[in-house]
């Protein structure tokens, strides 16, 4: 993590008014810190950074039970005794059932989006089946065009391992990428450094509880992801931390694949719930061709819906 954004992140902890944090550096690389701490100036809450990822969750213990083998590598791999200390008794804490994410490493989605992306082969199979009229990229690049005319600093929620977040720092002033997998975050990280992209920086989070103060971005996007989260939490965590007038961009196949959402959505109800939120509605429902390798024999087609919102106040 860039020594720098320290002064734009904020306190998850529900009961603090989103106080500004202290960074405790432990291991530092130029201006990386590596391992450390960031510590809450009101509520004295502490959040982990490990292998230059802050993660910016509420309950770290419950965070950790979630994807318990990736807890059981930072605790082998961490290098100071002072968070590997700290690691074990969050460890402690964790009782009852854990699991694994399935956005975390080895897991079934890691891997296809980790492996495969966008960037298929020249001679992919279904490509070349269908004359490469779909581009699977086709999607990440729309979010540079001049018609959505995003602009200012950016928030990309549900990035995975960054596919939109790159394709939005060519547009915007400074990009934030925010994923609960911590897994897809680290991976997001080494590739900005190996493209020496500087206005970008990755953190783990809850789109459910964002750790920005309000009015901090112009620009927000969620692709794929309203699916898994609760939508009314998502925009409330957006509407929190969004300009007045700023842009909201939604793109959506509303496969509803895990249970967080309390309604199944589609593109009228996405609409008419962001109009009840305090949002303008552009356009209307649209139907963009988005493939994901899963594996060398399996893809899933998805047509994606566009929505672009604007928030009145
Ligand atoms: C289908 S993937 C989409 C990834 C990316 N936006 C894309 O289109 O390539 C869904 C992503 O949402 C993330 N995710 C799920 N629930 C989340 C939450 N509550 N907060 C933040 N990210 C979440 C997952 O870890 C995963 O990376
Ligand atoms: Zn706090």
């Amino acid at each position: 993590m860039k020594e720098k954004i320290t002064l734009d992140l904020r306190c998850v902890n529900r009961t603090c008014k989103k106080g500004k944090l202290d960074l405790d550096s432990i291991l530092q690389v130029r201006d990386d810190c590596i391992e450390g701490f960031l510590s809450c100036k009101y509520c004295n809450s502490e959040y982990l950074i490990l292998d230059g990822v802050p993660l910016l969750v509420e309950n770290f213990s419950k965070y950790a039970s979630q994807r318990i083998n990736t807890f059981g590598k930072w605790i082998v791999n961490c290098k100071s005794s002072r968070i590997k200390s700290y690691l074990k008794s969050e460890g402690l804490k964790i009782h009852g059932p854990t699991m694994s994410d399935r956005y975390e490493e080895n897991s079934r989605w890691y891997d296809s989006y980790l492996h495969f992306r966008y960037d298929f082969p020249p001679g992919d199979r279904l490509l070349s089946l269908l004359k490469k009229e779909i581009k699977p990229d086709n999607i990440y690049k729309m979010l540079t065009d001049e018609n959505l005319s995003l602009n200012g600093i950016g928030l990309d929620i549900g990035c995975s391992i960054g596919s939109s977040t790159f394709e939005l720092s060519k547009k915007l002033s400074y990009v934030f990428g925010v994923d609960l997998s911590f897994s897809f975050i680290l991976e997001a990280r080494k590739i900005m450094q190996n493209r020496k992209i500087d206005n970008i920086e990755f953190v783990v989070s809850d789109a459910t509880n964002l750790p920005f103060e309000s009015h901090f971005f112009q620009s927000i996007v969620a692709l794929n992801v309203i699916d898994r989260i609760d939508f009314y939490k998502l925009v409330s965590a957006v509407n929190a931390c969004l300009k007045k007038q700023g842009k909201l961009i939604i793109f959506d196949p509303y496969d509803s694949v895990d249970n967080n959402s309390k309604d199944k959505l589609d593109s009228i109800q996405v609409r008419k719930k962001l109009e009840s939120m305090g949002y303008n509605t552009e356009s209307g429902d649209s139907y963009i061709p988005w493939i994901l390798k899963v594996n060398e024999r399996c893809y899933l087609f998805y047509f994606v819906d566009l929505v672009v919102a604007t928030k009145i106040n």
